[in-house]
């Protein structure tokens, strides 16, 4: 299973990154602003310093919505690093967009997924990544995980090459579940993925060896 990191701040990816366990960055352009981005050549910069600190697979969103719009913002994100990996959004203009960046040999990440069929589509258009958001579903009180659990199957049962990318992850719960379903990415924030090793046994287990070998110390 794949570790994104869910947002743009440099501090959190670099931690992540020093973790060991970071396998990519997906971005979007709320979490951009979040972190005061303004102006193309400053967003362009930015991806390019993500790209700096992390091995692979930085997700850059385009903004156009009309296909020669994405393809053209599209190139030009690419153009940025191999690592970047374009996401486009899942509209009918976004899937012919997916269909000529695969055919270009260009990485895409189809975002805003919230049904099989869409997530479908995606596949055939020849997307790298599909971007179910499910912690977005879970608002609106439907179960984000099933829909991760029926995309998994849809894909295995007809072997696509699309990657299922567990997107809207808010908890550890969240990221448990997609790794016994089978998803093959899941992109959180920081505090979920060291949420992950939180346990209040382990953390008395250490405090009782440290206090036993100061003991042994004295
Ligand atoms: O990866 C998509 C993500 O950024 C959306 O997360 O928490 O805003 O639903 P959230």
């Amino acid at each position: 299973m794949k570790f994104f990191i869910d947002t743009a701040n440099l501090a959190e990816i670099q931690e992540a990154h020093n973790l060991g366990i970071l396998d990519g960055v997906t971005t979007n352009p709320s979490l951009m602003a979040k972190e005061g981005i303004k102006g193309q050549e400053n967003i362009n910069a930015h991806y390019q310093a993500i790209c700096h600190i992390v091995d692979d697979n930085v997700s850059a969103e385009v903004i156009a919505t009309d296909f020669e719009g994405m393809v053209k913002e599209g190139e030009a994100l690419a153009a940025l690093s191999p690592k970047i990996v374009v996401k486009v959004p899942v509209t009918q203009e976004g899937i012919k967009a997916i269909r000529y960046f695969s055919d270009k040999g260009i990485r895409t990440n189809c975002t805003l997924i919230f049904s099989a069929g869409q997530a479908l589509l995606a596949a055939k258009a020849g997307a790298t990544y599909v971007s179910p958001f499910i912690g977005r579903l879970d608002d609106v009180s439907q179960d984000g995980t099933e829909l991760i659990a029926q995309i998994v199957a849809i894909f295995s049962n007809y072997q696509f090459s699309t990657q299922v990318l567990a997107a809207s992850v808010r908890h550890t719960m969240h990221l448990i579940q997609c790794a016994e379903i089978g998803a093959h990415v899941a992109t959180c924030p920081l505090k979920v993925i060291t949420g992950l090793l939180n346990h209040p046994l382990t953390n008395n287990g250490l405090q009782k060896f440290l206090a036993d070998y100061a003991k042994s110390q004295a």
